[in-house]
């Protein structure tokens, strides 16, 4: 009993770092950063997965890192938070603040595609 015990727990730890590796891709994200001056608003609710699945869209439509001024992130890499690179109350640059980064990223394509929210009341609700 106690072999197999201890095999099973050796085989868990060959087998789960291989699970751990890969991100999950969130279904829906509750965007809600720290850091800015001031914070106005709840969480902005995003669904994340219908983009993908439903409106057809690419990682790289959202998710970058640039080496020359080219885009060279590929599916599998891991995913970087905005924040790590967009300051919440610094530009660098032509690294947007991180307001300006969700703003030009979400509204730009959705007047593209005239489809999706533009006015601030169907992506905000006020915290007061
Ligand atoms: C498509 C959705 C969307 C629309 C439309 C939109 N925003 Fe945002 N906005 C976001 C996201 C996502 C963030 C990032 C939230 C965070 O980091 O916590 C954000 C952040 C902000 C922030 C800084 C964070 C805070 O809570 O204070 C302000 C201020 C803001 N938006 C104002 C506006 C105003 C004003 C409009 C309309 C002119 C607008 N937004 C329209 C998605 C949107
Ligand atoms: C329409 C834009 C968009 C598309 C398309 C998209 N993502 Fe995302 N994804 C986001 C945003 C925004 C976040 C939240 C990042 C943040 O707020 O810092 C996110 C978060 C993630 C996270 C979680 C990161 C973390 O640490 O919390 C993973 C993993 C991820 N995306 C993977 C993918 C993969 C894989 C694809 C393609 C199959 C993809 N995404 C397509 C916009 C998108
Ligand atoms: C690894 C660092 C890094 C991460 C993580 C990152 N960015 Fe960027 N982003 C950059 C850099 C660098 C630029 C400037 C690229 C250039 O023009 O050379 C940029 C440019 C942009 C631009 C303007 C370029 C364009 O596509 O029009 C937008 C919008 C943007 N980022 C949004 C986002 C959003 C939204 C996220 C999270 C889902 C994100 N970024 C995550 C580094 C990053
Ligand atoms: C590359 C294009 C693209 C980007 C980037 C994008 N969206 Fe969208 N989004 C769409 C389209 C297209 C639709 C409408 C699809 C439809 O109605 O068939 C949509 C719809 C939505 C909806 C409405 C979903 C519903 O059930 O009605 C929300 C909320 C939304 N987007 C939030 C965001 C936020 C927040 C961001 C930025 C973090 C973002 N989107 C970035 C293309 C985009």
């Amino acid at each position: 009993m106690k072999r197999v015990i201890i095999s099973v727990c050796i085989l868990m730890g060959l087998i789960f770092p291989i699970f751990l590796d890969a991100q999950d891709v969130p279904e829906t994200i509750k965007i809600y950063n720290k850091g800015y001056r001031r914070k106005l608003y709840k969480p902005v609710e995003f669904p994340h997965l219908a983009h993908i699945d439903d409106y057809g869209f690419e990682c790289t439509e959202c998710h970058h890192n640039y080496k020359n001024g080219k885009n060279v992130w590929k599916e599998g890499d891991p995913v970087r938070r905005c924040m790590v690179c967009h300051s919440p109350t610094k530009r660098r640059g032509k690294v947007h603040r991180l307001m300006f980064a969700y703003h030009l990223n979400c509204k730009r394509c959705h007047r593209e595609a005239e489809s999706g929210p533009i006015k601030c009341s169907e992506c905000h609700k006020k915290i007061h």
